[in-house]
C-alpha cells in the first residue's frame, strides 16, 4: 500500500466497502470505532508501510480470539450476544488496555485468501476459452495459500453458498457457462506462502475472515480437506517481480500463462507497480494473457485501462484483461470477494 498520504482513521473508516458495512454491522462499528482510538491510529501507523491496512489490525484482533485470548474470545464467540456498538467499543477497550495483542502479530500481512474470487476468475476464463483459449497454465500471483489455483474446482451457483460451492450473483446476466480451458501447470507465487498444513498458517487465514461470515470459514474447512485431492500445485516464494520469470520459466509452450494477481498490486509501492506492469507487458507481448482484479485507486502504477461507466455498486475492484499481444482491456466488475460480478468484455453486449 502506498504511504503517500497515509490517514489512518480514513483508512478505517473507509475499510470495508459500502455494501460490507450495511451487511456487517459489527465490524462497521469496529472499524468506526478503531477511527476514534489513538492507539488503533498509532498501531496502524507501525506497520509496515505496504500493511497499513485495517485489515492487519482487524485480522490481529480476530486471531487473539481465536487463539483463546482471556478477554477477546467470549466477544467474538458470541458475537450476538451484544450489540454491534457494544462489541466495538468492548474490543476497543481491551486494545487501548493490551496494545501488544495487535502489536505482536504486526509482522504478518493481510493474507485474505478469498475463494470467491475463483468464481470471477472462471467467468473470465469462460469467456477466454470461448475466444479460442484451450489450454493455459496458471500463474497465481500473491497466492497466499493459493486457494485461487482451483477455478475449475469450485461448484459456482448463483444463490446458496454451502461448502466448496462458491455464490456469485450475475448483474450482467452474461456469464458463460461453456467449459473452463483446461489448467496444466498451477503456480503461487508470494513473499509469505500460507501452508494448508501449518496450524498456525490456516489460522492466521482463518483470522483474515470476518467474524460475522462463518459460513466462509465453514467454506474454508471444506476447501482445506477437498484440497488434499486437488492437483498439486507449484510454490514459489519471494516477490512477485523476482520470481515472475522464473514461474513462466516452469511453463511449456503448449499452453497460454495466464498471470493473474487480486488484491496483490496494491501491496506494491508505486515504482513496483510501473516495473511489474512493463515487466508483464513483455510477456503479453509475445505469450501471455494478463488477468488482474484491483481496487483501481491502489494501482495507479499500473496504469488500468479507461472504465466504461460507473461500477455498479461502490467499493468494486475492477476486472483487467490483457489478452497476448494486445493493450489491457477492462472487462467489468467485482464485488472484493466475488459475491457479485458485472462482466463486460469488449465486443460482448451486456444483457
Ligand atoms: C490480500 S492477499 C490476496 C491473496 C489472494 N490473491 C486472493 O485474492 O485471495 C495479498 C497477498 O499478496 C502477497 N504479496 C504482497 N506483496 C507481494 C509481492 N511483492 N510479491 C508476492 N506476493 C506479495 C501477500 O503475502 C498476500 O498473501
Amino acid at each position: 500500500m502506498s504511504d503517500a498520504g497515509f490517514d489512518a482513521p480514513t483508512y478505517y473508516r473507509m475499510a470495508l466497502a459500502p455494501e460490507d458495512r450495511e451487511r456487517l454491522p459489527y465490524y462497521a462499528q469496529l472499524v468506526d470505532a478503531l477511527a476514534n482510538s489513538p492507539t488503533a491510529v498509532q498501531l496502524l501507523g507501525e506497520a509496515r508501510p505496504e500493511q497499513r491496512n485495517p485489515m492487519l489490525v482487524l485480522a490481529a484482533l480476530h486471531y487473539g480470539a481465536l487463539r483463546g485470548d482471556r478477554d477477546l474470545a467470549p466477544l467474538y464467540e458470541r458475537l450476538a450476544s451484544r450489540t454491534p456498538e457494544e462489541f466495538a467499543s468492548r474490543v476497543t477497550a481491551i486494545l487501548e488496555a493490551r496494545p501488544e495483542l495487535v502489536r505482536e502479530q504486526l509482522w504478518r500481512a493481510t493474507q485474505t485468501n478469498e475463494p470467491g474470487r475463483s468464481a470471477v476468475l472462471a467467468a473470465v476464463l469462460n469467456e477466454l476459452h470461448g475466444r479460442g483459449v484451450n489450454d493455459v497454465h496458471l500463474i497465481d500471483v500473491g497466492t497466499s495459500m493459493g486457494l485461487n489455483l482451483y477455478p475449475d474446482y469450485y461448484r459456482i451457483n448463483n444463490d446458496e453458498a454451502d461448502d466448496v460451492i462458491l455464490t456469485m450473483e450475475d448483474l450482467n446476466d452474461n456469464v458463460a457457462t461453456s467449459p473452463l480451458p483446461r489448467i496444466h501447470e498451477r503456480i503461487g507465487i508470494d513473499l509469505n506462502p500460507l501452508d494448508p498444513e501449518n496450524p498456525d498458517d490456516v489460522l492466521w487465514l482463518k483470522a483474515c475472515l470476518w467474524p460475522e461470515e462463518p459460513q466462509r470459514a465453514r467454506r474454508l474447512d471444506a476447501i482445506l480437506q477437498e484440497m488434499v485431492l486437488w492437483p498439486r500445485a507449484t510454490r514459489l516464494k519471494g516477490s512477485a517481480v523476482d520470481l515472475i520469470d522464473d514461474a513462466l520459466d516452469l511453463c511449456s509452450p503448449d499452453a497460454t500463462p495466464v498471470i493473474f494477481h487480486s488484491w496483490v498490486a496494491a501491496y506494491f509501492s508505486s515504482d513496483e507497480q510501473a516495473r511489474w506492469r512493463e515487466r508483464i507487458m513483455r510477456h503479453v507481448r509475445t505469450r501471455a494473457t494478463w488477468i488482474y482484479f484491483e481496487h483501481p485507486w491502489g494501482v495507479k502504477g499500473l496504469d488500468p485501462p479507461p472504465r466504461t461507466g460507473e461500477p455498479p455498486r461502490a467499493g468494486a475492484t475492477q476486472i483487467v484483461v490483457c489478452e497476448i499481444g494486445e493493450d489491457p482491456a477492462h472487462w467489468g466488475w467485482a464485488h472484493p470477494h466475488g459475491r457479485w460480478v458485472a462482466l463486460s468484455p469488449p465486443g460482448v453486449d451486456s444483457a
